[in-house]
């Protein structure tokens, strides 16, 4: 899902001054104010001790190094500022993800949220290009990023196997599993293919 996600988005050299500044500014519009939130409620949907520990762990670095404030700051030295108008085109993608989230389903909110994981990783290198092509020399968001969630990803496949364990044989099947990361994945898909007054997306969403 995320490298088909990737392959689906424009070369910041095609995009225009205000399509860099939107992507950057839906991009934080989301984060921002939603990643504690949501992996907040991977930490109260999981069972294993072990889920428990790598999710506080991560939800600690989150809050003690102010990683929305570092994001804040990104976006305002790329003068990408989320509006009304950048929180109103992932609005409805957004609450897709939340009804999601509000049913605290524990395993499937670990894969919900090793995609995330695993795709901001991914993704770091192409929003500092966007950030640097708006003239920002302010990269500390995507620095950090790159590297740490690597190893919250790796973390949190750890706590998926530990939440599965505690599941009763057999194993559930994939594509309910999968449920929270595919509404997440539309939600991307509209934040880096939005288009003010298009039908919301110019290619098909990465599944
Ligand atoms: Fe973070």
């Amino acid at each position: 899902m995320i490298h088909e996600l990737l392959a689906s988005f424009p070369n910041p050299a095609h995009l225009s001054a205000a399509e860099r500044r939107g992507i950057i500014a839906r991009y934080t519009a989301v984060l921002e104010g939603n990643f504690i939130y949501w992996m907040t409620a991977a930490y109260l949907a999981v069972a294993s001790d072990e889920a428990h520990a790598i999710i506080e762990d991560n939800l600690r670095e989150e809050v003690r190094d102010n990683h929305p404030g570092m994001l804040r700051k990104f976006a305002m030295a790329a003068d990408a500022m989320p509006t009304d108008s950048d929180a109103l085109a992932v609005h409805r993608d957004l609450q897709g993800v939340r009804q999601f989230v509000a049913r605290l389903s524990g395993a499937r909110l670990v894969v919900m949220m090793a995609f995330f994981e695993g795709w901001i990783t991914k993704f770091m290198p192409y929003l500092a290009e966007l950030a640097a092509r708006q003239g920002s020399t302010e990269q500390e968001y995507t620095d950090v990023h790159g590297v740490v969630d690597v190893v919250h990803t790796q973390g949190l496949f750890r706590a998926l196997d530990a939440e599965l364990a505690l599941l009763p044989e057999p194993a559930p099947p994939m594509a309910p599993l999968l449920e929270g990361a595919e509404a997440l994945g539309t939600l991307i898909s509209t934040i880096v293919h939005f288009r003010a007054g298009g039908t919301g997306r110019t290619t098909p969403e990465g599944r």
